[in-house]
């Protein structure tokens, strides 16, 4: 069992908590994930490290409440248990060694890029960290003073204007490469949407975008075959080969047709979490 050691409330649907996990803190990396399940009869759902201590064996998970079980884990406290916490699964971050890395963080995809950028400042390798973070409104926001200490400069953006540029983030990256900012690389994570539209926007440019692919996950060790993603023509597991991919080859229609296969059970599932019934 994994105790919860500070719970912080980013927004009123997103929750960031500090887990007593030591043998994860230990092994864990930039880009990696866990596996948790919530109680006995629950389902198991994927989230990314957001943060580690290997001190103090703990690891940072941020999390959007989208459904039952991120639901009924946003209701657990300081002092609770999380039954399971597995990991660190996936492959870690392959991180530029030098130049210009760009980050574009939309939503809760802000937490997968922090870890990604702090890496980066604690090796102390020469590359410059421009980040670009958004959400629909500026009380969606998160992370934003996290984001600042590990980028060299940081963009804010929010689809309704109401915090800094009004727009898309993949709107901003346009703006900035075409006044001339060189990036050598990009990392964009968040909803598939805004991954696909980043992805879209740099193809012209010829700028490799990597992204962070968040496909439905069961055993997360490559033998379920849930997460089968299609990248420059062949057939990969997110949880064992990724979850980091050349965003220029993703197959981003099979993508999102496969992440929103279970919608209709996912909403009954949450409909009898929210009036009571079936709390498990
Ligand atoms: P549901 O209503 O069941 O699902 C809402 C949507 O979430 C679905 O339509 C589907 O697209 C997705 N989803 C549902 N079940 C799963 C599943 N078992 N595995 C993956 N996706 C699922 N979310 C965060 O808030 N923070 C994170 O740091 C984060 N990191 C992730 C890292 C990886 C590698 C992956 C694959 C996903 C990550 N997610 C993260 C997404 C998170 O796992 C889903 O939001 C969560 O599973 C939703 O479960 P639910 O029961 O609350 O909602
Ligand atoms: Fe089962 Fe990846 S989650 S193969
Ligand atoms: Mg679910």
């Amino acid at each position: 069992m994994y105790r919860i050691l500070e719970k912080r409330e980013l927004t009123p649907v997103t929750k960031l908590f500090v887990v007593e996990a030591p043998l994860v803190a230990a092994k864990a990396m930039a880009g990696q994930f866990i596996i948790i399940r919530v109680s006995e009869a629950g389902e198991r759902i994927p989230l990314t490290i957001t943060d580690f201590d290997r001190e103090k064996g703990t690891v940072t998970i941020v999390f959007q409440e989208v459904g039952k079980t991120t639901k009924m884990l946003g209701k657990l406290g300081v002092g609770d248990k999380i039954l399971d916490f597995v990991g660190p699964l996936g492959l870690p971050a392959e991180l530029p060694e030098k130049g210009h890395l760009c980050l574009v963080g939309g939503g809760v995809g802000v937490a997968p890029i922090y870890p990604k950028a702090k890496a980066i400042k604690q090796d102390r390798r020469p590359v410059r960290i421009t980040s670009i973070i958004g959400a629909r409104s500026a009380d969606l926001l998160i992370l934003e003073q996290e984001m600042r200490s590990v980028s060299d400069e940081l963009y804010v953006c929010t689809d309704d204007g109401s915090k800094g540029f009004h727009g898309f983030v993949s709107q901003k990256l346009k703006e900035l490469i075409d006044s001339g900012a060189a990036f050598d690389e990009v990392i964009a994570v968040g909803p598939m949407p805004m991954m696909r539209a980043t992805v879209e926007t740099t193809r012209p440019y010829g700028l490799k975008t990597w992204v962070s692919l968040n496909p439905i996950m069961v055993d997360g060790t490559g033998m379920c075959g849930a997460c089968r993603v299609s990248v420059g023509g062949q057939t990969k597991f997110c949880c064992v080969d990724g979850p980091m991919f050349d965003g220029h080859q993703v197959d981003w229609t099979e993508a999102m047709r496969r992440n929103a296969m279970y919608v209709a059970e996912e909403k009954i599932a949450d409909h009898q979490c929210t009036c009571g019934g079936g709390s498990k």
